[in-house]
């Protein structure tokens, strides 16, 4: 058979991340800091209930938007929870917010126009901008800053007309900055001057620490027409297997987006959707024990990396990562974590994964218990220790 793969295939970057999770997992005595996803499994009352629907035999498609009732409570949280008032037309349910992303960007892209993202930044946003033909413009986020959005530097980057969207990231993967209300109105008023769609991940909402507010951009005066907002089951109730996210936007672009969502999935899994109405419906008290449980994890992470000679770690104040600096070993990221891997039998991911300004840096998940991170951290101060190589500033 000849090649008939896709250019637009061949041209998507390789995934380190696929490879060293795979390593991390065959081999057991590898500790993994490697996860994007909580390691507690779903509350009780939510697998309790995805039995409880499976017996009632609702085993068939939901309608592309999502079910009538599932979205009704969405907007219910929308409103009390992150001050987004809207109504269930505006809603749109996925399979995941990975979906939302793509499915928002095929409706708003065209091939040549360009949306604003940021670098690092969660490595699904590249990828998925560029398949389309569009162009990503990177605004590079800087350690020295606080890894925090300047809006001057995006004004200098966008092309009039034909960047379309931005996306931002708050509480941010991999580096865990929380973006603050007063940049969130920078951000709104530069959307609203340059007529340029804001697309708001907010998958880490509920995980912030050290008294930080998350607040959504999309609840600020006069954003309706201009924000699309992400949420995620996979984080805050721990349904990431469930597949099950929504976006909340501009009635236009989301009826776009349930047009697309007939060709792509029909629909988000019922049984999901179901579980997840319960989840909204049942007790919260899940997402406040995971939040202090990472918190506690939080902590120590940073102090033991920060304790090791070589590392800098900025604190991070959501999320669920730390994101230190390691170019004072003299080894760039990938090699860094190949290094760490082989000798120390921790897997972290390398900084690049998420863009280029991530070099220099290794992205450590603390969705991992207390006592292996606690182990991983002993594995790394006492690997590091041996190293022959001079060390030299941190860059
Ligand atoms: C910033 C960010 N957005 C979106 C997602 C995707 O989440 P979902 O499981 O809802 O597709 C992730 C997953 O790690 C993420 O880190």
């Amino acid at each position: 058979m000849r090649n008939i793969i896709s250019e637009r295939e061949k041209e998507l970057p390789e995934s380190t991340i696929g490879k060293l999770l795979r390593i991390a997992v065959e081999n057991k005595d590898v500790i993994s800091l490697g996860p994007g996803e909580p390691d507690f499994v779903s509350p009780k009352n939510i697998i309790r209930s995805a039995k409880k629907w499976l017996d009632k035999s609702y085993t068939h498609y939901s309608p592309p938007g999502g079910r009538q009732e599932f979205r009704e409570a969405i907007t219910k949280k929308l409103r009390k929870e992150n001050k987004i008032k809207t109504k269930p037309e505006n809603i749109i349910v996925t399979s995941g917010s990975t979906e939302a992303i793509l499915l928002a960007l095929m409706c708003m892209v065209d091939p040549g126009e360009s949306v604003v993202i940021t670098d690092p930044g969660f490595l699904a946003y590249k990828p998925s901008i560029e398949v389309l033909n569009g162009k990503s413009i990177c605004i590079p986020l800087h350690e020295k800053e606080g890894f925090r959005l300047d809006v001057e530097k995006i004004k200098k980057k966008i092309v009039p007309k034909k960047t379309n969207a931005m996306i931002i990231n708050t509480p941010c993967n991999p580096t865990g900055t929380v973006m603050t209300k007063r940049e969130l109105e920078e951000i709104a008023d530069f959307a609203v001057e340059n007529e340029v769609l804001v697309i708001s991940d907010e998958a880490y909402e509920k995980f912030v620490y050290d008294n930080t507010r998350h607040i959504s951009i999309g609840s600020l005066n006069g954003m309706e027409d201009y924000v699309m907002t992400l949420h995620s089951f996979s984080k805050t109730y721990a349904m990431a297997g469930f597949r099950l996210g929504y976006a909340v936007g501009p009635e236009k672009i989301i009826k776009a987006m349930t047009k697309l969502h007939i060709f792509s999935t029909i629909s988000a899994p019922t049984i999901s959707q179901l579980a997840g109405l319960d989840a909204l419906r049942g007790p919260q008290g899940c997402i406040e024990k995971m939040r202090k449980e990472y918190d506690r994890r939080r902590k120590l992470i940073v102090k033991r990396l920060n304790e090791i000679d070589g590392f800098r770690c900025v604190e991070p104040k959501g999320a669920f990562y730390a994101f230190p600096n390691i170019s004072s070993f003299g080894m760039k990221s990938l090699l860094f974590a190949e290094w760490l891997l082989k000798n120390a039998k921790v897997a972290v991911l390398p900084g690049t994964e998420f863009g280029r300004f991530g070099e220099g840096f290794i992205r450590c998940s603390y969705a991992t218990s207390y006592d292996k991170i606690e182990k991983a951290l002993d594995r790394i101060e006492n690997t590091v220790k041996k190293l022959k190589i001079r060390r030299k500033k941190p860059s």
